[in-house]
């Protein structure tokens, strides 16, 4: 499992489509005013977002014109694997990164750019990653009991999610972020967009807002060749998969894969690291 991953200044990569010249070059990357990021931990809804964000900024992509798809409009940042020119690339410049706080480029910190952390129920993310792992990427794990130790130890593409969410949670003041969670955007789509829109400065009519939504339900990006990583996932890293990127998309998975014990043992983890967190969160479908 490790050979698929790279460390570098305390933060596992994953090795697959990684510029190394690049990343060492983050902090200088210039950054415009206009540029907006997409920051996630790793199964938290990045896809989900970067669909949105495209139906937010181009009218085509909202109205189906053209076959651009959603990664070529939104493409991700230290995973570059469709060789893309950034400095060259015409504003708004939307990205999609999995990067911790301090890894970002520099511009970032002066509030530059607008930044959206899209997070998610640590245990749903983890179940997420445990099917990814297994099914889709390259990463061979024999079993959800020994995925979560990994987890747990951060032994994954990402490291370790509480240090992830944490680190810019505590940092929040030096960026120009909002958060958003996974669950809010399930339970109401259409204000989670509305929020969004108006942190963007982006005013949409009601047509359009409707556009927006109705192309962004999991049913309708699964079946959206411009939003489905299946094919992406084969031609771009010749990974052959078993399951399906659009797995459920669901809140509270994480009771259909944890024992009582374990869960026991995960909320332990969770009340000592978050304590000083107070970010809400929802771990089942039901919960207001
Ligand atoms: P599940 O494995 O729980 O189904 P990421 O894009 O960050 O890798 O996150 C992937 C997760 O987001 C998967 O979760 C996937 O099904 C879910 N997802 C993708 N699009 C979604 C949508 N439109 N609505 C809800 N969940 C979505």
């Amino acid at each position: 499992a490790d050979s698929f991953l790279f460390k570098f200044k305390g933060y596992h990569f994953g090795r697959e489509e990684l510029d190394i010249g690049f990343i060492e070059n983050l902090d200088d990357f210039v950054i415009r005013e206009s540029d907006v990021f997409i920051i996630t931990y790793p199964k938290s809804g990045t896809s989900w977002f970067q669909q949105l964000l495209s139906l937010i900024y181009f009218e085509e992509h909202r109205k189906g014109i053209g076959n651009l798809e959603t990664v070529d409009r939104v493409p991700f940042f230290e995973y570059n694997f469709r060789k893309m020119d950034f400095v060259e690339r015409p504003s708004p410049r939307l990205f999609a990164t999995h990067l911790p706080y301090y890894l970002v480029p520099r511009g970032l910190k002066n509030k530059k750019a607008k930044i959206i952390y899209i997070y998610r129920n640590p245990k749903d993310v983890m179940c997420s990653y445990f099917h990814f792992s297994k099914n889709v990427t390259l990463q061979v794990t024999s079993s959800f009991e020994e995925f979560m130790e990994q987890f747990l130890e951060g032994k994954v593409l990402g490291s370790l999610w509480f240090d992830h969410i944490k680190g810019w949670y505590e940092h929040k003041s030096l960026f120009n972020i909002q958060f958003l969670m996974y669950e809010e955007m399930k339970k109401d789509l259409r204000g989670s967009v509305l929020k969004v829109c108006k942190f963007l400065g982006k005013e949409l009519s009601e047509e359009d807002l409707d556009a927006v939504v109705r192309q962004a339900t999991f049913e309708n990006m699964k079946n959206d060749p411009r939003a489905n990583y299946d094919d992406k996932l084969k031609t771009c890293f010749g990974i052959q998969k078993k399951g399906h990127f659009f797995r459920k998309g669901t809140i509270g998975d994480w009771k259909n894969h944890m024992t009582a014990e374990q869960n026991e043992k995960f909320d332990k983890i969770f009340q000592t690291e978050m304590k000083d967190i107070p970010l809400k969160f929802i771990w089942d479908m039901n919960e207001e």
